[in-house]
Protein backbone atom coordinates (compact mmCIF):
# COMPACT_ATOMS: atom_id res chain seq x y z
CA UNK A 1 0.00 0.00 0.00
CA UNK A 2 1.59 3.15 -0.81
CA UNK A 3 0.79 5.39 2.31
CA UNK A 4 2.20 8.51 3.47
CA UNK A 5 4.11 6.33 5.71
CA UNK A 6 5.99 4.60 2.28
CA UNK A 7 7.05 8.40 1.58
CA UNK A 8 8.18 9.48 4.44
CA UNK A 9 10.21 6.33 5.32
CA UNK A 10 11.31 6.25 1.73
CA UNK A 11 12.85 9.51 2.16
CA UNK A 12 14.39 8.61 6.06
CA UNK A 13 15.96 5.50 4.25
CA UNK A 14 17.17 8.01 1.08
CA UNK A 15 15.50 5.91 -1.17
CA UNK A 16 14.84 8.42 -3.66
CA UNK A 17 15.85 7.08 -6.75
CA UNK A 18 13.29 9.42 -8.63
CA UNK A 19 15.14 12.87 -8.13
CA UNK A 20 17.22 14.43 -10.25
CA UNK A 21 20.10 17.00 -9.28
CA UNK A 22 19.59 18.40 -12.88
CA UNK A 23 15.93 20.60 -14.14
CA UNK A 24 13.98 18.87 -15.99
CA UNK A 25 14.41 18.69 -20.01
CA UNK A 26 11.09 18.08 -20.65
CA UNK A 27 10.33 21.22 -18.49
CA UNK A 28 12.68 23.70 -20.42
CA UNK A 29 11.52 22.73 -23.46
CA UNK A 30 7.74 22.41 -23.18
CA UNK A 31 6.55 24.77 -20.76
CA UNK A 32 3.94 27.02 -21.81
CA UNK A 33 3.71 30.43 -22.27
CA UNK A 34 2.93 31.98 -18.96
CA UNK A 35 2.97 35.75 -17.86
CA UNK A 36 6.02 36.47 -15.52
CA UNK A 37 4.54 36.66 -11.55
CA UNK A 38 1.85 34.32 -11.96
CA UNK A 39 1.24 31.73 -9.44
CA UNK A 40 2.69 27.88 -10.48
CA UNK A 41 1.83 24.91 -8.22
CA UNK A 42 3.72 21.94 -8.51
CA UNK A 43 2.24 19.26 -6.30
CA UNK A 44 4.42 16.32 -4.75
CA UNK A 45 7.56 18.25 -5.39
CA UNK A 46 10.05 16.38 -3.54
CA UNK A 47 13.49 18.27 -3.32
CA UNK A 48 12.98 18.89 -7.40
CA UNK A 49 15.38 21.46 -8.85
CA UNK A 50 12.80 22.25 -11.38
CA UNK A 51 10.98 24.46 -8.28
CA UNK A 52 14.25 26.79 -8.64
CA UNK A 53 13.59 26.50 -12.60
CA UNK A 54 10.59 27.77 -12.52
CA UNK A 55 11.18 30.50 -9.75
CA UNK A 56 13.94 31.94 -11.84
CA UNK A 57 11.77 33.00 -14.77
CA UNK A 58 10.14 35.09 -12.43
CA UNK A 59 6.89 32.79 -11.94
CA UNK A 60 5.43 32.85 -7.69
CA UNK A 61 6.20 29.04 -7.05
CA UNK A 62 4.40 27.15 -4.68
CA UNK A 63 5.47 23.39 -4.11
CA UNK A 64 3.66 20.83 -1.63
CA UNK A 65 5.64 17.89 -0.23
CA UNK A 66 5.02 15.74 2.49
CA UNK A 67 8.51 14.75 3.96
CA UNK A 68 10.41 17.33 5.85
CA UNK A 69 13.63 16.07 4.83
CA UNK A 70 12.75 16.75 1.17
CA UNK A 71 11.89 20.63 2.49
CA UNK A 72 15.72 20.88 4.63
CA UNK A 73 17.58 18.98 1.95
CA UNK A 74 15.74 21.08 -1.14
CA UNK A 75 16.68 24.41 0.95
CA UNK A 76 20.03 23.58 1.96
CA UNK A 77 21.58 22.47 -1.24
CA UNK A 78 20.29 25.16 -2.69
CA UNK A 79 21.84 27.43 -0.58
CA UNK A 80 18.46 28.92 0.84
CA UNK A 81 17.50 30.85 3.61
CA UNK A 82 13.31 30.62 4.71
CA UNK A 83 11.18 31.28 7.22
CA UNK A 84 8.47 29.18 8.27
CA UNK A 85 4.90 29.75 9.61
CA UNK A 86 2.21 26.81 10.64
CA UNK A 87 -1.08 27.27 9.06
CA UNK A 88 -3.41 24.53 10.53
CA UNK A 89 -1.93 20.91 9.11
CA UNK A 90 0.50 22.53 7.09
CA UNK A 91 3.75 23.65 7.37
CA UNK A 92 4.58 26.65 4.62
CA UNK A 93 8.35 27.15 4.22
CA UNK A 94 8.85 30.85 2.63
CA UNK A 95 12.46 31.34 0.85
CA UNK A 96 14.05 34.67 1.74
CA UNK A 97 15.33 35.65 -1.85
CA UNK A 98 13.15 34.09 -3.89
CA UNK A 99 9.26 34.22 -5.13
CA UNK A 100 9.26 30.14 -4.17
CA UNK A 101 7.93 28.31 -1.09
CA UNK A 102 7.39 24.71 0.04
CA UNK A 103 4.13 23.67 2.17
CA UNK A 104 5.04 20.81 4.09
CA UNK A 105 2.27 18.21 4.42
CA UNK A 106 -0.53 16.05 2.65
CA UNK A 107 -1.60 17.83 -0.50
CA UNK A 108 -5.04 16.51 0.34
CA UNK A 109 -4.88 18.87 3.02
CA UNK A 110 -4.02 21.90 0.49
CA UNK A 111 -6.82 23.66 -0.06
CA UNK A 112 -5.36 27.29 -1.92
CA UNK A 113 -6.88 27.91 -5.03
CA UNK A 114 -6.11 30.54 -7.74
CA UNK A 115 -2.97 28.77 -9.53
CA UNK A 116 -2.48 30.37 -13.36
CA UNK A 117 -0.24 26.82 -13.96
CA UNK A 118 0.62 23.47 -12.91
CA UNK A 119 3.70 21.70 -13.47
CA UNK A 120 3.49 17.30 -12.49
CA UNK A 121 6.80 15.55 -12.81
CA UNK A 122 6.55 12.13 -11.45
CA UNK A 123 3.12 13.31 -9.43
CA UNK A 124 0.12 11.76 -10.80
CA UNK A 125 2.02 8.61 -11.54
CA UNK A 126 3.09 8.70 -8.01
CA UNK A 127 -0.59 8.10 -7.14
CA UNK A 128 -2.12 4.74 -6.90
CA UNK A 129 -5.31 3.38 -8.74
CA UNK A 130 -7.57 3.95 -6.57
CA UNK A 131 -6.37 7.83 -5.48
CA UNK A 132 -5.51 8.84 -9.18
CA UNK A 133 -8.80 10.49 -9.94
CA UNK A 134 -9.13 12.51 -6.49
CA UNK A 135 -5.70 13.65 -7.42
CA UNK A 136 -6.24 15.15 -10.55
CA UNK A 137 -9.63 16.52 -9.33
CA UNK A 138 -7.97 18.26 -6.38
CA UNK A 139 -5.46 19.49 -8.40
CA UNK A 140 -8.08 21.00 -11.21
CA UNK A 141 -10.08 22.75 -8.47
CA UNK A 142 -6.56 24.23 -7.14
CA UNK A 143 -6.30 26.08 -10.66
CA UNK A 144 -8.22 29.37 -11.81
CA UNK A 145 -10.22 29.01 -14.90
CA UNK A 146 -8.15 28.71 -18.27
CA UNK A 147 -4.62 27.71 -16.59
CA UNK A 148 -2.26 26.00 -18.11
CA UNK A 149 -0.49 22.46 -17.12
CA UNK A 150 2.74 20.47 -18.44
CA UNK A 151 2.54 16.53 -17.22
CA UNK A 152 5.17 13.91 -17.80
CA UNK A 153 4.02 10.63 -17.15
CA UNK A 154 4.92 6.60 -17.52
CA UNK A 155 3.18 3.81 -19.32
CA UNK A 156 4.67 0.61 -19.66
CA UNK A 157 3.85 -3.25 -19.21
CA UNK A 158 4.99 -5.65 -16.97
CA UNK A 159 4.87 -6.22 -13.40
CA UNK A 160 5.90 -3.36 -10.97
CA UNK A 161 4.77 -3.51 -7.26
CA UNK A 162 4.98 0.07 -6.72
CA UNK A 163 5.74 3.98 -8.10
CA UNK A 164 5.99 5.06 -10.44
CA UNK A 165 2.37 3.64 -11.22
CA UNK A 166 1.94 2.88 -15.08
CA UNK A 167 -0.93 5.50 -16.49
CA UNK A 168 -2.31 4.83 -19.87
CA UNK A 169 -3.16 8.15 -22.51
CA UNK A 170 -6.64 7.16 -21.96
CA UNK A 171 -6.88 7.45 -18.48
CA UNK A 172 -5.23 11.07 -18.85
CA UNK A 173 -7.37 12.19 -21.26
CA UNK A 174 -10.36 11.09 -19.54
CA UNK A 175 -9.04 12.58 -16.11
CA UNK A 176 -7.72 15.80 -17.75
CA UNK A 177 -10.35 16.25 -20.02
CA UNK A 178 -10.96 17.29 -23.72
CA UNK A 179 -8.38 20.09 -23.60
CA UNK A 180 -4.57 18.01 -22.68
CA UNK A 181 -2.68 17.17 -25.70
CA UNK A 182 0.08 15.07 -25.50
CA UNK A 183 3.31 16.64 -27.40
CA UNK A 184 5.96 14.14 -27.09
CA UNK A 185 7.36 11.04 -25.87
CA UNK A 186 10.48 8.43 -25.64
CA UNK A 187 10.59 4.82 -25.18
CA UNK A 188 13.35 4.65 -21.90
CA UNK A 189 13.72 1.18 -22.73
CA UNK A 190 15.76 1.90 -25.31
CA UNK A 191 17.67 4.76 -23.59
CA UNK A 192 18.43 3.59 -19.92
CA UNK A 193 19.74 -0.14 -19.11
CA UNK A 194 18.27 0.42 -15.49
CA UNK A 195 14.81 0.08 -17.06
CA UNK A 196 15.34 -3.03 -18.71
CA UNK A 197 15.72 -6.42 -17.16
CA UNK A 198 11.91 -6.92 -16.23
CA UNK A 199 9.74 -8.33 -18.85
CA UNK A 200 8.32 -5.53 -20.57
CA UNK A 201 8.34 -4.62 -24.10
CA UNK A 202 7.98 -0.66 -23.72
CA UNK A 203 8.41 1.88 -20.59
CA UNK A 204 7.42 5.33 -21.91
CA UNK A 205 7.43 8.45 -20.49
CA UNK A 206 4.93 11.26 -22.24
CA UNK A 207 4.32 14.93 -21.90
CA UNK A 208 1.33 16.52 -22.16
CA UNK A 209 0.34 20.23 -21.96
CA UNK A 210 -3.43 22.10 -21.63
CA UNK A 211 -2.46 25.71 -22.90
CA UNK A 212 -4.41 27.85 -20.78
CA UNK A 213 -6.07 31.37 -22.24
C1 LIG B 1 7.95 10.26 -7.14
S1 LIG B 1 8.28 11.57 -6.07
C2 LIG B 1 8.39 12.94 -7.20
C3 LIG B 1 9.01 14.17 -6.61
C4 LIG B 1 9.23 15.32 -7.59
N1 LIG B 1 8.02 15.69 -8.30
C5 LIG B 1 10.36 15.05 -8.55
O1 LIG B 1 10.14 15.14 -9.76
O2 LIG B 1 11.48 14.76 -8.09
C6 LIG B 1 6.74 11.83 -5.25
C7 LIG B 1 6.84 12.77 -4.07
O3 LIG B 1 5.53 13.02 -3.57
C8 LIG B 1 5.56 13.07 -2.17
N2 LIG B 1 4.19 12.72 -1.74
C9 LIG B 1 3.58 11.53 -1.85
N3 LIG B 1 2.31 11.60 -1.41
C10 LIG B 1 2.11 12.89 -1.01
C11 LIG B 1 1.00 13.59 -0.46
N4 LIG B 1 -0.17 12.99 -0.22
N5 LIG B 1 1.15 14.90 -0.20
C12 LIG B 1 2.33 15.54 -0.44
N6 LIG B 1 3.42 14.92 -0.95
C13 LIG B 1 3.31 13.60 -1.24
C14 LIG B 1 6.63 12.06 -1.78
O4 LIG B 1 7.19 12.32 -0.51
C15 LIG B 1 7.65 12.25 -2.91
O5 LIG B 1 8.63 13.20 -2.56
Amino acid sequence: MVTNDFWLERWQAGRIGFHRDEVNPWLTQYWPQVARGAKVLVPLCGKSADLLWLANQGYDVTGVELSPMAVVQFFGDNDLTYQTEQVGHLKIHQAHDLPLRIVEGDYFDFDETGFDACYDRAAMVAMPEEKREQYVQHTKQRLQAGASLLLITLSYDGEQAGPPFSVLDDEVQELWGEWIRKLASEDLLQLDERYQGAERSFYEESVWRITGQ
